[in-house]
């Protein structure tokens, strides 16, 4: 079939299968130009299938030579109906790995729940015996808990005041002013229920009462923090809330993983174009406006990009790992670098729908939001027959 992007407000409802393959091969060719980091040899990724977790799973494998094990939850394709980019991603991925002689197998399901953690725990028992590394970075607006069977949703909303700033609908360019209500009744509770670090607790419990970690093992999450413009609705609402508990996580499962001298790490990212940020009022025109500042700067950084340097300079570079005060390593530190934050801030108050294509990297964003459905890459014929039903190759 011929695959074109269908928009839907922040979703696209298509994606190509070629072109996700294509995003998966340029990581790749990133992460091998930057040369071989003496990581991990045998990696879990949670939520390995796009965004950050996608590109852990690519520096560790192209970049480490390492097995991995990646979940996730995709949408298989179907007769006439396109996959989940992650599903294309991930297929394209193990592809890869298999051309290059690296263990890479897949399970896809709800991590959140107890038979997806057996499901992983028994492949990883039968092919690996331990693991060396867990990337913990999942992204999702809901968790059914596993012991209660509460369905919790989380929401992106401030927390005590109405917050009113501007925005952009990234893809008209139009900038207007919305408002924002505070959150209310259990919606810090359960947004720190589905984001906060509950879930990654539990994945290392599971792993370690199992002896599935090797000594000395690491594990790390993402987290984000931000400018003081996107304060009230990010890092000071309920997703906020969710990653303060989330870094406050680390050090609890630091503490239970002592005997064995593993780690828990939280790395604070940079802010990208995802799904989940796209959906997140006044943000998207945030990225327009920090994009074009750091390209001009020549320090601007994508998902593989970030990973690899968290990869390369700070987990496996043979020091102390650099942490901030609070114990967090610091990959956003281009982003908030005083000098960048100035000038973002200067444009904020000048961003109006008239300026912003001149002042913002408008098309960078709608760029990326393309690129992340395989749509809009050099070297993919878009006006192809196209077969979707392209699958994973070993699929648990
Ligand atoms: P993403 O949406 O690209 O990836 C989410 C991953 O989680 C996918 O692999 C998806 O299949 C998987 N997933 C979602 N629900 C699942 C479930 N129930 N079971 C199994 N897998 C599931 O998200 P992104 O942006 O890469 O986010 C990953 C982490 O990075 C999050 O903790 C996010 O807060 C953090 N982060 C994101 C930033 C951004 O600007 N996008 C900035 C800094 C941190």
């Amino acid at each position: 079939m011929i695959i074109e992007p269908r928009m839907r407000g922040f979703i696209c409802l298509t994606s190509h299968p070629k072109g996700c393959a294509q995003n998966v091969k340029n990581q790749i060719e990133y992460v091998q130009s930057k040369g071989l980091i003496d990581g991990a040899k045998k990696v879990l990724v949670i939520g390995a299938s796009t965004g950050f977790g996608l590109a852990s799973r690519i520096t560790s494998a192209f970049g480490s030579n390492a097995g991995t094990i990646g979940v996730f939850f995709e949408k298989p394709p179907s007769e006439g109906k396109t996959a989940s980019p992650g599903w294309y991603n991930s297929a394209a991925f193990e592809q890869e790995a298999q051309k290059a002689g690296l263990y890479a197998k897949s399970v896809n399901g709800d991590a959140f729940s107890n038979e997806i953690k057996k499901q992983t725990l028994d492949l990883i028992k039968a092919d690996f015996g331990q693991v060396d590394l867990v990337i913990y970075s999942l992204a999702s607006p809901v968790r059914q808990h596993p012991v209660t069977g509460v369905l919790h949703r989380s929401v992106l909303k401030p927390i005590g005041d109405v917050f009113t700033n501007k925005t952009v609908d990234f893809h008209t360019g139009n900038v207007s002013e919305i408002s924002i209500a505070p959150c209310s009744g259990d919606d810090i509770e359960n947004t720190v229920a589905v984001m906060g670090g509950e879930d990654w607790a539990m994945w290392i419990n599971a792993l370690k009462a199992e002896n599935l970690l090797s000594p000395g093992a690491k594990t790390v999450a993402y987290s984000y923090i931000g400018p003081s413009l996107t304060e009230a609705v990010y890092r000071k609402g309920t997703i906020g809330r969710a990653k303060d508990h989330l870094e406050a996580t680390a050090f609890s499962i630091t503490e239970s993983l002592k005997a064995i001298e593993g780690k828990a790490y939280v790395s604070v990212n940079k802010a990208l174009v995802t799904q989940a940020s796209s959906a997140i009022p006044v943000i998207p025109l945030y990225i327009s406006l920090l994009y074009k500042v750091m390209k001009e700067e020549k320090i601007h950084e994508g998902c593989i990009e970030q990973i690899q340097r968290l990869f390369q300079d700070r987990l496996y570079n043979n020091i102390t790992i650099p942490t901030d005060e609070k114990g967090r390593i610091r990959i956003d530190d281009w982003e908030m670098r005083a000098d960048v934050q100035e000038k973002v801030a200067k444009l904020w108050l000048q961003a109006t729908t008239d300026t912003l294509p001149e002042i913002g990297d408008l098309s960078g964003y709608k760029q990326d939001f393309l690129n992340l459905f395989g749509f809009g890459f050099e070297g993919v014929d878009y006006l192809a027959d196209t077969n979707e039903m392209t699958g994973i190759l070993s699929i648990s």
